[in-house]
């Protein structure tokens, strides 16, 4: 594959993300084929798309929709994918799908076209194991939505050939995004070192030391997050965020520091999977006023705080495990997640040393290893020494 040219790009799965990956791929001027095994997804997608495109060039920000709309075709078979210089694989999350459906596309695509899975939370090792040569398949991990999105990570597996990460690292520079490479690990790097965000927010709320509109606003008004936890995990939906808290949990052989949370497994149980369905932790019926915050400056900056040493801690604990480096752990927060500073600058900013009596104080009241330094952040703190960024 010459990544100069504009090779054909196959899309399997019509659905949020691989509509979002050809709007992408086509955009940046190559031809693109998708494919469904579920008719009535693939008409919505081509819908959908033709839709967007159009409005994009009504906005003045696409200069020529319909040559955008004449590179994408649609196919009910994979045999469509004969000529594709990459493949990239968006259906349900679940490997032996996957798996299944990895074995069929290496007997149609070329020797040479690149494989790519875009799971949340699969190890990437295991998919490829369904193919002969599994050296060509890696992981390629966009965020929702793709077009808007600019981070993506590539996630060689054990198996992949040494030169291709890089290679496709820079193909999706070609495609204006913000590419970051990270090890085959559970939750990669964004849903990894995230989970904090969430999963303290949970205990503060749990252990009743705030309610969920205080912490929302301690994140977005003091420490300057645009969503707070709760509206941000309603916003996501508890089928998706709470599933990837267990899935993050069980493949990290049940470290404490993922343990998902109660309240947030009762509500997907009752269905309230948030603003989808019109309640979650919030309320979205007509008429519904959302519950006011305490603002209690010196309470609220316990509570960022918290869930900030709770972060820094993922952060750089994901640094000591080589997940990546710090320039792409601190890219992936930023863009993947939008926050408002890199988590290593923001632990330079504090003190290292602060960053780490913090955590330790929260050690002394809980003695759960949940609260445990990273072994790094703690020669840093010791040190007071600041991460080279
Ligand atoms: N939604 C997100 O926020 C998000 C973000 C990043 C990554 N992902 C990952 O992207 C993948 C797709 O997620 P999504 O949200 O787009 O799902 P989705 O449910 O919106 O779409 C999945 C599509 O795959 C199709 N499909 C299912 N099995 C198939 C098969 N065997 N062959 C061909 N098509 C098949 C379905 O008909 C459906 O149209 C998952 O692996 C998910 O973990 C999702």
């Amino acid at each position: 594959m010459d990544i100069q040219q504009h090779f054909p790009v196959g899309i399997i799965g019509s659905g949020a993300m691989g509509s979002g990956i050809a709007q992408v791929a086509a955009t940046a001027g190559h031809p693109v084929i998708i494919y469904d095994t579920n008719p009535a997804a693939l008409e919505k997608c081509r819908g959908s798309l033709a839709a967007t495109l159009q409005k994009l060039q009504e906005k003045g920000k696409l200069p020529d929709a319909q040559a955008v709309i004449g590179r994408l075709s649609f196919a009910s078979d994979m045999n469509a994918f004969a000529a594709c210089g990459l493949v990239i694989e968006a259906i349900v999350e679940r490997l032996e799908v996957k798996k299944s459906v990895f074995t069929t596309l290496e007997q149609v695509v070329a020797p040479d076209c690149i494989l790519a899975s875009n799971t949340s939370s699969l190890s990437i090792a295991s998919i490829a194991s369904a193919c002969t040569r599994a050296d060509r398949v890696l992981g390629i991990h966009f965020f929702n939505p793709a077009p808007l999105m600019a981070l993506v990570e590539v996630i060689p597996a054990v198996q992949t050939a040494p030169g291709l990460p890089d290679q496709v690292k820079q193909l999706m520079q070609q495609w204006g995004k913000a590419p970051v490479i990270a090890k085959d690990t559970p939750g990669f790097i964004v849903n990894r070192v995230a989970r904090p965000f969430y999963g303290e927010a949970l205990r503060i709320y749990e252990e009743g030391i705030a309610d969920m509109a205080t912490i929302d606003w301690a994140m977005t008004a003091l420490a300057g997050f645009k969503m707070g936890p709760f509206t941000l995990m309603d916003y996501i939906g508890h089928d998706v965020n709470y599933v990837v808290t267990e899935t993050v949990f069980q493949s990290f052989f049940c470290d404490p520091r993922y343990k998902p949370s109660f309240s947030q497994k009762r509500l997907l149980e009752a269905g309230w999977l948030g603003r989808k369905s019109g309640r979650g932790f919030y309320s979205y019926a007509e008429g519904s006023a959302m519950p006011e915050p305490v603002k209690d400056e010196a309470a609220g900056r316990a509570i960022w705080e918290r869930i900030l040493f709770m972060l820094i801690n993922e952060a750089v604990d994901a640094l000591q495990w080589q997940i990546a480096s710090a320039e792409d752990i601190e890219l992936a927060m930023t863009k993947g997640v939008n926050y408002p500073k890199g988590l290593l600058q923001w632990c330079n900013e504090l003190g290292s040393g602060y960053v780490l009596a913090g955590l330790d104080s929260l050690y002394e009241v809980y003695h759960e290893d949940r609260y445990r330094a990273s072994a790094l952040l703690r020669r840093m703190g010791v040190a007071q020494k600041e991460f080279p960024l």
